[in-house]
């Protein structure tokens, strides 16, 4: 394998304004000056695996703008192929987000270009996926292209598995089976979780084991459950375990949840068991909240072995 991670999905120019609060309907707020980060939850996964050292490839669609040139140095400076990163189509996409002072964040996506990468696109780059030993998903990009990834990593090549299936889906949607069922793991925050299970009277239960539990029986070979600053909980089908996150002193939060998880799906190709990579990405997002932006903040591996 060429690569121990290919990562599939968006990316964003991050226009970043702080607040002291978030407008309401009809309100306007003063803010801090803009920033301009590079960032997009395909985007950074892959810069935080490489930047952590990680043979890593990007599959994604930027336009043919000044947003788009800065995404690619981003992730050519940190080491990533980014051969598979498609020109033009549409302008770059763009994330809208505000930050308030314990450093959560809104964030409105305008998809640009992301919402150009088809299931074509992903036909054409059939090399990457059969060169990965994981591949990592999110939901800014089609559906269809997610579904044709994933389609086509559990069939595997000439009679060789695909890569290993990793899927944040965020922002949130329904899922078809037959790409839950080959989520290995599937990656939720609280939100996700909830809206996945919102059919359920589980999804309205305050106990994240039992929304990990519930999410493991629609299908996928093994859950994960981030819990932001109370760490991650992983269910494998075989035990539930709690995973603590280093403590630490929020700035900004954008971008942390990306950085846990293309962690984790490096060192599962990397041939980590699921609870012993998730205490790695834990402290990978831990030192990402610690920093402003997203892929601005991203430890390296001396950084997290620090925290
Ligand atoms: O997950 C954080 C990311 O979400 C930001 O970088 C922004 O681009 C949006 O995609
Ligand atoms: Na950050």
């Amino acid at each position: 394998h060429d690569y121990d991670l290919l990562v599939v999905g968006s990316a964003n120019a991050d226009l970043v304004i702080g607040v002291d609060r978030r407008p309401g309907a009809g309100e306007t707020v003063l803010g801090s000056d803009l920033v301009v980060h590079p960032g997009g939850k395909g985007a950074n996964q892959a810069v935080a695996a490489a930047r952590l050292g990680a043979r890593t490839a990007l599959l994604a669609r930027v336009g043919d703008d000044d947003y788009g040139r800065l995404l690619l140095d981003s992730q050519r400076s940190a080491g990533v192929d980014t051969a598979g990163v498609l020109v033009g189509g549409a302008p770059t996409g763009v994330a809208l987000i505000t930050v308030d002072p314990s450093g959560d964040n809104s964030i409105v996506v305008s998809q640009g270009a992301n919402a150009r990468l088809t299931p074509d696109d992903v036909q054409a780059s059939l090399r990457l996926l059969a060169a990965a030993r994981v591949v990592s998903l999110q939901l800014e990009i089609p559906l269809e292209s997610v579904a044709e990834v994933v389609r086509t990593a559990a069939a595997g090549f000439d009679g060789r598995p695909g890569p290993r299936v990793v899927l944040n889906p965020s922002p949130v949607a329904p899922l078809p089976t037959d790409v839950l069922a080959v989520c290995d793991p599937l990656v939720v925050n609280e939100h996700e979780a909830r809206f996945l299970l919102s059919d359920d009277s589980v999804g309205s239960s305050d106990d994240p084991e039992e929304w990990a539990d519930a999410l493991l029986s629609r299908g996928p070979r093994s859950v994960v459950v981030t819990l932001g600053g109370e760490g991650a909980l992983v269910a494998d089908g075989d035990r539930t375990v709690l995973v603590p996150s280093p403590a630490v002193t929020a700035v900004d939060t954008t971008g942390a949840g990306d950085a846990f998880t293309g962690a984790l799906a490096w060192r599962l190709g990397v041939g980590d068991d699921l609870v012993t990579a998730v205490r790695f990405a834990v402290r990978v997002g831990a030192a990402a909240v610690t920093r402003a932006g997203a892929q601005a903040s991203f430890p390296n591996a001396e950084e997290v072995a620090a925290l």
